[in-house]
């Protein structure tokens, strides 16, 4: 690592706090001049960097910008070894995942990005993805199993991030099945998940699952298409002025258990990366257990409800949902299919990616 991403490393692990020029330069094994001219260059990139004479240091506990440095520090032991790729911009974090893995990245790498150009959603649809104010991040993962079972990634996914989001910010969390997040009544995040196929081979080699958190995104900046749906998790970024867009004092809800205490420190978007990432890699670990099924049913905003099914593309049953149809949403299967019956009384499973719900009422 060069000397500056050493010394942004050691700021993110002290963040807040004073660190001696001389004891990082000890430290790092560099002269002092070699960590002025780093703490110059992180200035530079818009790094809120406080000098105090005869002191050091300090790398404000306001900052908010995205860096492999800052989200190292929150990653849980077991997965260390994961490769963490943060970029300023790209055109989908999803794409640049698929070409990193044909390239030979290897399973378990994370691409993150400040803002994505063209993010893409479910069924052909945009995913609105504004610099600084969101999280966009996509997992290179290498399925164990039959490709088929891939809804059960997303599913696995989806209790993973409600987890993050709850750990990290104490904001409740809720899904709409298959892949949305939804707070306080807003979707709040969305996942779609990939696979990549070899050229020659035709076999799947890869998953890529990408995950979209809208984090400080204020509600009349959404396009207006989404302006009735989507949400954020802060109505302005909570490390400079901490509103939670969910009234946490008046829902009881989202207040951490009192055996987990929250984090003192403003939860920051590097932070809630991090843990992202230790939920779901854990998650992915215990995938064929399905030991998640039973939160995602607790967490699932449709189960014992009317909904109404939509489609764009071929659902595996034989039926025609092009208009639409109402059914009851029964369970969740144990490969997180969603299991309903119809108004005519026949019941069946839902387990296509192409498939879009509503509840009704
Ligand atoms: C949806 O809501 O339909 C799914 C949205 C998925 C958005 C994420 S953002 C990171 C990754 N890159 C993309 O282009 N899409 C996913």
């Amino acid at each position: 690592m060069s000397t500056k991403g050493n010394v942004l490393k050691a700021l993110e692990e002290n963040k807040g706090v004073t660190v001696s020029g001389e004891e990082l330069a000890g430290r790092l094994n560099v002269s002092r001049a070699a960590i002025w001219k780093a703490i110059g260059e992180l200035r530079k990139e818009g790094y809120p960097i406080d000098a105090i004479t005869n002191k050091g240091y300090c790398l404000s506990s306001f900052s908010d910008l995205l860096s492999a440095e800052g989200i190292s520090p929150h990653i849980a032991p077991s997965f260390h070894g994961c490769s963490i790729h943060v970029f300023k911009t790209v055109e989908s974090t999803n794409l640049t995942a698929k070409k990193m893995a044909l390239e030979g990245a290897p399973a378990g790498s994370v691409i993150i990005a400040e803002e994505q150009t063209k993010g893409r959603g479910r069924m052909g649809r945009n995913f609105y993805s504004p610099p600084s104010r969101g999280i966009y991040m996509s997992f290179i993962l290498k399925p164990r199993f039959d490709a088929s079972k891939a809804v059960l990634i997303t599913t696995a996914a989806s209790v993973a991030v409600c987890r993050a989001i709850e750990k990290v910010t104490g904001v409740s969390c809720f899904i709409k099945w298959v892949n949305d997040i939804y707070a306080d009544g807003k979707k709040v995040c969305g996942i779609l998940t990939e696979a990549v196929t070899d050229f020659e081979t035709g076999q799947i080699e890869h998953i890529v699952l990408g995950i979209g958190i809208n984090y400080s995104t204020a509600s009349g900046e959404f396009p207006e298409e989404l302006s009735e749906i989507a949400g954020s998790l802060f109505h302005s970024n909570p490390v400079s002025d901490g509103i939670p867009a969910v009234d946490v004092a008046q829902t009881g809800k989202g207040v951490p258990a009192e055996d987990e205490p929250s984090d003192p420190a403003p939860p920051s978007r590097n932070r809630l990366i991090a843990e992202v990432i230790n939920q779901v890699l854990e998650l992915n670990e215990a995938l064929e257990s399905r030991s998640f099924i039973e939160e995602y049913r607790r967490r699932s905003m449709v189960l014992g409800k009317e909904i109404r099914i939509l489609t764009t593309g071929q659902a595996h049953e034989s039926r025609d949902f092009t208009n639409g149809i109402t059914a009851y949403a029964i369970d969740v299967d144990p490969d997180g299919g969603l299991m309903v019956r119809y108004e005519d009384g026949s019941s069946g499973t839902l387990n296509t990616g192409e498939v879009s719900i509503r509840p009704i009422g």
